[in-house]
């Protein structure tokens, strides 16, 4: 596979700076050396800038750094286009799923595939710029790409996700207003109970079923703290009770036998509230799980 790295240092829709070093502490934990040994030909295409922020004015006063968080979607959303191969975004906070994520759905539409979207956070970031109450824009991208009213001044999709498409994983987090677009919409959401209960390989072999059926192509978009803290403490919206590193990993897995995944994103990692670099080398074992590394080799387990 031919992978791009797009570094994307940004923190606009974060509550606490450090994301923007992300992209960074990606580099140091080898990250392109990591996929290059796996067999695929990585290219680091360095870190993308953000075009002129205005400020942009928003009536819910809370709102942060709209102006800046617009420039940086249209900026990512380019840098998505450009690619022919398989992108791996390197946030940066997770409001760059919003240019992302759209990028990856034009260029399913341009193929006339629909785009699918496996969801890994503890949140499902569908606010939108008028009901977050935190005023972090990292809560919105979701709502942005499934085309929720209220984006006026974000650029204009060109092709929305489906709800339906989309599947969230380790949910622990929702707030009143997400709740009630999550049971307006057709989102497919395995929260932490559900995984507690039925586990993550039956639902996302039957996802991977469904991405498969209609031709999909698949963007994974990992937020880091799906995990539970006390793997990846370096995350500043930590949520207890997270996801084990055996269940990442057999969903990284997973979605590699699938073939399908085509695009990633590594978000919301903070270095700056990290330890020794455990969080970074987790996000990047993950990244290589994704890509092809057997981390738990099946071949030499005797039941
Ligand atoms: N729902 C909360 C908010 O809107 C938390 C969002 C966390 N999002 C994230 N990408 N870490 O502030
Ligand atoms: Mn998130
Ligand atoms: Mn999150
Ligand atoms: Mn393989």
């Amino acid at each position: 596979t031919n992978i791009a790295l797009i570094g994307v240092p940004t923190y606009a829709g974060a509550a606490q700076r450090g994301c923007q070093m992300g992209p960074e502490a990606y580099r140091t934990a080898a990250l392109a050396e990591t996929l290059s040994a796996l067999g695929h030909v990585v290219e680091d295409r360095g870190d993308i800038r953000p075009g002129d922020a205005g400020g942009i004015p928003h009536s819910n006063k809370v709102v942060k750094n709209l102006g800046e968080t617009v420039a940086w979607t249209r900026a990512i959303r380019d840098a998505g286009l450009s690619e022919a191969g398989f992108p791996v975004f390197l946030g940066g906070d997770h409001c760059l799923a919003a240019g992302s994520i759209s990028a990856m759905a034009e260029r399913a539409a341009r193929e006339a595939r629909p785009l699918f979207v496996l969801w890994l956070d503890a949140h499902p970031d569908l606010h939108t710029p008028a009901t977050t109450t935190s005023g972090n824009l990292h809560g919105a991208p979701m709502a942005y790409v499934t085309g929720a009213e209220g984006f006026d001044d974000y650029p204009p999709l060109a092709a929305r996700v489906e709800p339906e498409n989309v599947m969230m994983m380790g949910l622990r987090s929702v707030d009143p207003a997400e709740n009630a677009r999550i049971a307006a919409n057709g989102f497919e959401v395995r929260d932490m109970r559900s995984i507690d209960e039925h586990g993550v390989a039956a639902p996302l072999r039957a996802f991977l079923e469904r991405v498969k059926a209609a031709n999909g192509r698949l963007h994974v978009s990992l937020d880091v703290d799906f995990l539970e803290p006390g793997i990846a403490p370096a995350v500043g919206t930590t949520v207890p009770g997270g996801a084990t590193f055996r269940e990442a990993h057999l969903i990284m897995e997973m979605v590699h036998d699938s073939g399908l995944a085509s695009s990633l994103d590594l978000v919301e990692l903070n270095p700056f509230l990290d330890e020794r670099g455990r969080t970074a080398k987790l996000m990047v074992d993950l990244a290589a799980s994704l890509m092809g590394r057997k981390v738990l080799d099946r071949m030499t387990r005797s039941y």
